[in-house]
């Protein structure tokens, strides 16, 4: 199959995917700013957004960055939210009380046009998810004003055993689990992040590494709630499995917990996650 039409099957299933999961995703991780999510005050501190900007939240979801922003950038500013899930931007407009000066727009975060140009672009845990980055990269430079920035936090490729204690022993079983294209951990490092952003013609790059705690509570309750809150295609995929086999892939999961199960029995996972940011000169 060819780049192009892949990634196009690879966005359709994503939208489907974020229409499924939006208001899960929401409840126990957006609105609640736990674990990963504690990251999106330090994402706008280090963004340097000012009073009267405009800026531009590029996936936006279910608006935790979006929501932020209205008093970063007080009524003087203007905030769009772009997001390719109606479903995310449904919760967004509720939640964020869709002030005058904040629009949310359905968009491919690759096509996205707008006649002005921004001061600030925000986007918190979705450039994994573009097949095709380096086209949204470039559209965000086209986005910007001179001397415009950027600010992006993505997932660590290591130090994330929330993913890595279920997905290892899953992908052993069943090595088609995830789509293989893109890699979702493609810009987990310092290096890796830079490179792609450099090659999108920014500088004035800077990453920064963070690494925060999250406990999903017992093995039961982590095993448990992921299973719950799989997507469709997941969740047959899993679902396809033998009795017995599903029985040893718990076991395996349960065994990779191990170093991170405190006395109380409560799991507590560090979690690794880079904040980047950089200017269009
Ligand atoms: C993990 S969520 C992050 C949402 C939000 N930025 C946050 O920090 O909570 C990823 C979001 O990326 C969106 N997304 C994925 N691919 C997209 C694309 N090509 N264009 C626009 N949005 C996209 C999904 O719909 C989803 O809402």
């Amino acid at each position: 199959m060819k780049k192009n039409s892949r990634g196009i099957k690879y966005k359709q299933r994503t939208i489907l995917v974020w229409n499924e999961v939006a208001l899960f995703y929401h409840k126990r991780w957006a609105k609640n700013e736990i674990g990963p999510f504690a990251v999106t005050k330090k994402l706008l501190d280090l963004s340097k957004i000012k009073k009267g900007d405009s800026v531009l939240d590029i996936a936006c979801g279910t608006g935790l960055v979006t929501k932020k922003l209205i008093r970063k950038v007080g009524s003087k500013g203007q905030i769009y939210g772009i997001d390719s899930s109606e479903s995310a931007i449904k919760i967004a407009r509720k939640w964020t009380g869709d002030p005058k000066n904040l629009h949310f727009v359905r968009a491919d975060a690759e096509r996205i046009q707008f006649k002005t140009q921004f001061d600030a672009i925000t986007c918190q845990y979705a450039l994994f998810f573009f097949p095709d980055e380096q086209k949204v990269l470039r559209n965000m430079k086209k986005l910007l004003k001179k001397n415009g920035t950027i600010s992006l936090a993505v997932h660590g490729k290591y130090n994330v055993p929330y993913f890595d204690c279920i997905l290892e022993p899953v992908k052993k079983m069943i090595p088609d689990y995830l789509p293989k294209y893109p890699e979702m951990d493609r810009f987990g490092t310092k290096e890796t992040f830079t490179d792609v952003i450099k090659k999108a013609g920014f500088s004035k790059i800077v990453v920064k590494k963070f690494v925060f705690q999250y406990s999903p509570g017992t093995f039961s309750d982590y095993w448990n709630n992921y299973k719950r809150h799989l997507s469709k295609p997941l969740k047959e995929k899993l679902d396809s499995l033998t009795k017995i086999q599903k029985s040893n892939l718990r076991e395996m999961v349960k065994d990779k917990t191990l170093e991170y199960t405190k006395k109380d029995r409560k799991i507590v996972f560090p979690w690794e996650v880079l904040v980047l940011t950089a200017k269009k000169q």
